[in-house]
């Protein structure tokens, strides 16, 4: 993003041509940041630890379009649910480039998973045997609950620790891989989420150490090897101006360190190590376009925008803070305002108080910053407010990636019985 003359450009495209040639609201997607990011993070983790690959969570933003970036980019696949390693399947990616770490699974899941021949993460141990009744897959990766976990998201956004409900017990660890042995397992890999939106290397370090004490023990134990550790998402990125940013270099650097040094400790042959973040990569490359669409002076002045809870959750479900430009004002001195979508919900009144240019008007052009990652992924329609249009900038170049909603969306999967049609 760029402030040249007082407008707004994403990349070399001013918002107000992408506004008007494609609407609002709108998320757009910066290819050459998305590219930017994921290589700062790629070459820092291989300087320290050479045999190391990303993952993309594609959870947080499953434009093909975007997932594809991220494919020439030499990522594999996170994938959450089934239909999510479909989607890596429509990028080309299986076997070894998608990692399925689902949770809760049914019976079909986890048939549908072993079927699809993608590396198989048990959020449980409880799935092993459930896993077996299917055939006996080559390898098996747990998912460790390390104990700890950590966001900078709110309280509901924790993955990891006592109140989360992913992972495997930590005491459970070495009985999970011991079942899986007797049961005649011969290939290893393990895995965590450590936590949300971490901008602290030190802590990356701290959750790692004690992954590799659980791994570390068990591999000594059990007499097993490991083929991976994937040490999860969770790099984060600064949403409020004035925070700090990840030092990945450091943050890959402590990592590496504490990971060789515990393979020495334990003496294991030196697995891959990956880790599948989704918002380092595409939450500051994103923005959603909206319009001022009306103002109210009430108890306080409220700005309506068309940028709402269904087409960006964060703010409504979390408490999450999104820094918003208003084009071609930026300039001007600010006054203490609210701002709001336009749904029948008062979470809807997502900022509550902001310092906003003075002269906000109707027809006023926002840009609602770090929409990339959890933005249009968790959109959805209610209110019969549909879901918005993405579009993907690369210099002055623009694309359509996914189209707006319309009200053939909303009445798709329905069906009025006979009875009612009268
Ligand atoms: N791997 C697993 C197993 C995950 O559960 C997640 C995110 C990731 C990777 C990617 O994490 P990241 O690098 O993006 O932090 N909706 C919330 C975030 C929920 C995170 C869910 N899991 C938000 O809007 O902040």
């Amino acid at each position: 993003m760029d402030i040249r003359n007082g407008q707004i450009y994403l990349e070399d495209v001013p918002v107000t041509l992408l506004a008007q040639t494609y609407g609002t609201p709108t998320y757009v997607y910066e290819e050459n940041r998305i590219r930017a990011n994921f290589r700062r993070a790629l070459s820092a983790f291989k300087k320290y630890y050479p045999n190391f690959r990303f993952f993309y969570a594609i959870k947080a933003n499953n434009n093909l379009a975007v997932a594809n970036i991220l494919r020439q980019e030499g990522a594999g696949i996170d994938a959450a649910s089934v239909n999510e390693i479909l989607l890596a399947q429509k990028l080309g990616l299986g076997g070894d480039d998608v990692m399925f770490s689902g949770n809760f699974l049914s019976d079909e899941d986890i048939r549908q998973g072993l079927e699809s021949g993608v590396i198989f993460n048990l959020d449980d141990i409880s799935l092993l045997p459930r896993v077996l009744k299917y055939g006996k897959p080559e390898r098996i990766s747990f998912r460790v609950n390390p104990g700890y976990g950590k966001s900078d998201v709110g309280d509901f956004v924790t993955n990891a620790g006592p109140d989360a409900k992913f992972g495997v017990h930590p005491e459970q660890v070495m009985n999970a891989y011991r079942m899986a042995r007797d049961a005649g397992i011969k290939r290893f890999g393990a895995h965590m989420m450590p936590g949300s939106c971490i901008r602290d290397p030190e802590y990356f370090k701290f959750i790692t150490e004690i992954l590799m004490d659980l791994i570390g023990r068990a591999a000594a134990e059990l007499g097993i090897s490991f083929d991976f550790i994937d040490l999860g998402g969770g790099l984060g990125i600064p949403y409020r101006h004035g925070d700090s940013y990840l030092d990945i270099d450091k943050a890959a650097s402590l990592v590496a360190e504490v990971f060789t040094k515990k393979i020495a400790e334990y003496k294991m042959t030196p697995p891959r190590l990956m880790m599948e973040p989704a918002r380092y990569f595409v939450g500051d490359a994103g923005y959603i376009l909206g319009t001022v669409h009306a103002i109210k002076d009430s108890y306080r002045r409220i700005i309506g925008t068309d940028v709402s809870m269904n087409t960006l959750a964060r703010p409504a479900m979390y408490g999450a803070y999104h820094h918003i430009y208003v084009n071609g004002r930026e300039d001007e001195p600010r006054r203490t305002v609210g701002l709001c979508g336009q749904v029948c919900e008062n979470t809807d009144f997502w900022v509550r108080e902001r310092e906003l240019p003075q002269g906000i008007d109707l027809g006023d052009i926002i840009v609602v910053e770090n929409a990339g990652a959890y933005g249009y992924a968790m959109s959805y329609q209610y209110n019969g407010r549909l879901r918005p249009a993405e579009v993907l900038v690369n210099g002055n170049q623009h694309w359509l990636i996914r189209q707006r909603e319309n009200i053939e969306d909303l009445v798709r999967n329905v069906t009025v019985p006979a009875h009612l049609q009268k």
